[in-house]
Order: structure tokens, then C-alpha cells, then sequence
């Protein structure tokens, strides 16, 4: 173990392509990294500080604030406190992109490179959940190990013995997304809260609708895999469809959703907790790319291309 003058870190962003929600209750989840993310830079000082840009927000350990929480219990968890962090984030905050997720990783890396401490993925996703949880509650564990490991994957919370929690997809060729903000503020702890309460009024249905998204995401790997983006453009149709039903959508996401497959998409869903964030579209090429950015954009909602299964 070699101390450094200072230590940087990388987390990734990332979108859930099919399973949000049912993942929270033990269903896999099939999520891909993009190109944004987070960065921190760690180096020692005699009071733990962590600041945050361009979200201009500066805090100690001691504060109040859920940001000063979740560095406290890091770093009481990693057994550091003479530590000053400056990160840097490229993800909207609550927009369903894994931002706190990305934030975390990238702080915990930048902790372990300047204290010479490496660790393997299932140390690191124990120590970013600790910090995760005080955003989220009850997370599934999905967005801490998507930032952690890039790429594209299924995820299961409670993998049965022998089987690994993130399970690497290699899609048959990188594809196009459209990513469209909402604008709507979402707390993903609130819709978790409501999917919670959904299944204890109404367990059976709840349950069948988890089961439901489960052979989706099934489907859906099987069809990345193959290259046949025509099948999984139809799978997030309907996994938009049982979002729907589970009521984490609104009518602007519908709305965005509905633009998307009219000028030429695959298939649109939400991406997320929901209640407002992102909604994702899958294109089959560049011209339908540009064709469904401008689609969103006409409703008065940003919108840009990422290509996913490729480095990211
Ligand atoms: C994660 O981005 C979205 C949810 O599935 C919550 C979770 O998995 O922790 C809704």
C-alpha cells in the first residue's frame, strides 16, 4: 500500500434499459453505461470537506444535508477522515442517470488511489451501497455497480450462490440511444416507496407485473446479443407499457415516449425511478437518430444520441 499526494476516480452514468423497479424486488435488470459520469479528485487536509461542481455545492462531514450524509457514512465506513474531495459531474441530478451513484464510486476510488488501496468489485459495490442508500433507501444495488463497472450488463440483487450480482452482456454491435430529458424533478426513493406499497396492497398483480418484466429483460438480452434491435425496440414498448401500470410514468414521459416511435424509434421507455427524469429511445441509425432528437426537442425537451455497448 502505497499513499499518493493525491488520488482521482471515475464513476459512470448510466440507463436501465429494461427492469427498473421489478430489480428492487430481486428481478434482473439489463442496464448499459454512457458516455457521462462523474470524476473526483481526493487529497489529504485536516477537515474532511467534498465539493461538487457545477453543482456549486461545498460540504463537511458534519452537515445536514443527504450529499453530507452519504460522504459521513463513506468515510466512516472506509476509516478515513482527513480527506478533501473535489468531484466533478456530467449527469443531471435526479434525471435517473445513476448521479449519486457515479458521484459515490468516483469519490471511493478516489479515496482507495490515494491511500494505495485497490479492491475488487464486490468490496467496492458493499461501500458505494452504504453511501447510495442514504439517497435512495432501498436500492437495488444496480446504478453503484453499473458505475463501477461500465459496460453493458444484467444485474440481480440476490444472485443465487456461485452467481456473480453483475453479469456482462456483449450486445452483437454498439447501438444508438436518444436520450430525452422530462425536466421533471423525480426522487427515485419516492417511486421505489410507491412500488413498495403497490406490492403490499396488491401482491399478486404486483408480483405478476415483476414476473412480466422479468421474461422481458430475458427476452431482451437474448435480442441484444443477436443484434436484432427490431425485437428489443418492441420489448421496452412494453416494458414501457408495464411502467405504465406500476404508475412511475407521467404524461409528459408518455408524451416523449409517443414522439420518439413516431418519427421512426424502435421502441421508447422511461429510464429510471421515474415519475419524471428520462425516457430512452432506440435508433437503428444515424438520420433516425437526428429525426427522433428533433421529435423531442420540438416538445421543448433536450435530447442527444449516445452510442451503448460499445467502450462505455
Ligand atoms: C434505479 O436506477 C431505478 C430503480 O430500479 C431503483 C433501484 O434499482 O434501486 C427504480
Amino acid at each position: 500500500m502505497t499513499s499518493v499526494a493525491q488520488g482521482t476516480g471515475v464513476g459512470r452514468g448510466k440507463v436501465i434499459l429494461l427492469g427498473e423497479h421489478a430489480v428492487v424486488h430481486g428481478c434482473p435488470a439489463l442496464a448499459a453505461a454512457i458516455d457521462r459520469g462523474a470524476t473526483a479528485m481526493a487529497r489529504r487536509s485536516a477537515e474532511a470537506r467534498l465539493s461538487i461542481s457545477p453543482w456549486d455545492v461545498d460540504v463537511a462531514r458534519a452537515d445536514a444535508l443527504p450529499l453530507a450524509r452519504a460522504f459521513d457514512a463513506l468515510l466512516t465506513a472506509m476509516e478515513i477522515d482527513d480527506v478533501q474531495i473535489e468531484a466533478t459531474v456530467s449527469l443531471p441530478g435526479g434525471a435517473g442517470l445513476g448521479s449519486s451513484a457515479a458521484i459515490g464510486v468516483a469519490v471511493l476510488r478516489a479515496i482507495d488511489a490515494l491511500c494505495g488501496r485497490s479492491r475488487d468489485q464486490s468490496s467496492a459495490e458493499e461501500l458505494a451501497l452504504i453511501w447510495e442508500r442514504v439517497f435512495h433507501g432501498n436500492p437495488s444495488g444496480v446504478d453503484t455497480a453499473m458505475a463501477l463497472a461500465g459496460g453493458v450488463a444484467v444485474y440481480l440483487r440476490n444472485p443465487p450462490p456461485g452467481q456473480e450480482r453483475l453479469r456482462v452482456v456483449r450486445p452483437k454491435a454498439p447501438f444508438r440511444l436518444v436520450i430525452g430529458e422530462s425536466g421533471e424533478g423525480a426522487s427515485t426513493k419516492e417511486m421505489v416507496d410507491e412500488v413498495a406499497r403497490q406490492l403490499a396492497r396488491a401482491p399478486e398483480r404486483t408480483q405478476k407485473t415483476f414476473d412480466a418484466i422479468e421474461a422481458l429483460v430475458k427476452n431482451a438480452e437474448l435480442a441484444l446479443i443477436a443484434g436484432d434491435l427490431r425485437a428489443v425496440g418492441q420489448l421496452l414498448d412494453m416494458n414501457q407499457y408495464l411502467l405504465s401500470s406500476l404508475m412511475v410514468s407521467t404524461s409528459l414521459l408518455e408524451e416523449m415516449c409517443a414522439a420518439a416511435r413516431d418519427a421512426g424509434a424502435l421502441g421508447a421507455k422511461l429510464t429510471g425511478g421515474g415519475g419524471g427524469g428520462c425516457m430512452i429511445a432506440l435508433v437503428d441509425s444515424d438520420e433516425r437518430a437526428s429525426a427522433v432528437e428533433e421529435a423531442i426537442q420540438a416538445l421543448g425537451r433536450p435530447a442527444r444520441t449516445i452510442l451503448a455497448g460499445g467502450n462505455t
